[in-house]
């Protein structure tokens, strides 16, 4: 069980919650995740952790309200807990080695993933140029914690109310063909953003990790829940990634597999609140 210290409401949607995990936090590393389970009869869900806290032995969770158990997440306080926390689980993100310039791309709540990436790199000395996208100015979030973890921000929004206008494949394509040579791209958002951005990347032979968000049980390997199929091979989000080559992942599959589910959360979520 731990306990809830801080809440932050980043927007409409997005909550943030550190909570006291001192075990986690000593052993966590950007890309790797947590499982919760509010209560006995709850899922058990995955989220990225943000951030963590060795000293402090705090681990931070930013989330979406998508389901019924992150909807009762979001609406826990200060002081309240929750039954399992379980973590650090996956591997950490592999950076091509001697990288000297890397592109992070964040898109909405994929922003809270991208962050500790850009975070972790910047504080090695790696060149860090963070593009991160937003449907509208009323969802951004983390601005000053991205300008603070990279050398170049850019924030873009697809209307235009902050930042510039555009998605942030033209961002990249921009510095691309402004002559920016990155050695690796880090893509963390949804689905069809993460595909896009491999896209434009594959052209150039350009190394592009990508952090996979399929459904999970077990979270160990052992239930096949989370597979995905990477360079034409089954291979396991939960023990395997969540990184993965984004030139070789079945994005479409993967789409097609997050779908499974939908109907079945919005019955659930429609009867917990009638
Ligand atoms: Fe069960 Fe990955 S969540 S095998």
């Amino acid at each position: 069980m731990v306990k809830i210290v801080r809440k932050k409401v980043l927007n409409p949607t997005v909550t943030l919650l550190e909570v006291e995990a001192p075990l986690i936090a000593k052993k966590a590393h950007a890309g790797q995740f947590i499982i919760f389970r509010l209560d006995e009869y709850g899922e058990r869900v995955p989220l990225t952790i943000a951030d963590y806290d060795r000293e402090k032995g705090t681990v931070t969770i930013i989330f979406q309200r998508v389901g019924l158990s992150t909807e009762l997440l979001a609406d826990l306080n200060e002081g309240d807990t929750i039954l399992d926390f379980v973590g650090p689980l996956g591997m950490p993100t592999e950076i091509p080695e001697g990288a000297k310039r890397v592109c992070v791309i964040g898109g909405g709540v994929g922003c809270a993933i991208a962050y500790p990436q850009a975070k972790t790199l910047h504080a090695e000395g790696v060149s860090v140029d963070v593009i991160a996208g937003f449907r509208s100015k009323d969802i951004v979030i983390l601005e000053e914690e991205f300008q603070a973890a990279s050398d170049n921000f850019y924030l873009m929004t697809d209307d235009g109310t902050y930042g510039e206008k555009g998605l942030v494949t033209n961002k990249l394509q921009e510095l691309i063909d402004g002559g920016v040579k990155y050695d690796c791209v880090i893509a963390i958002g949804p689905i069809p953003m993460m595909k896009f951005v491999c896209k434009t990347t594959e052209p150039y032979g350009l190394k592009t990790l990508v952090s996979l968000n399929p459904l999970m049980i077990d979270g160990t390997g052992m239930c096949g829940c989370c597979r995905v199929t990477v360079g034409g091979k089954v291979r396991f989000a939960c023990v395997d990634g969540p990184d993965f080559d984004g030139h070789q992942v079945d994005f479409d599959e993967l789409m097609n597999r997050n779908a499974v589910y939908r109907e079945r959360e919005a019955e659930e979520k429609e009867r917990h609140t009638c």
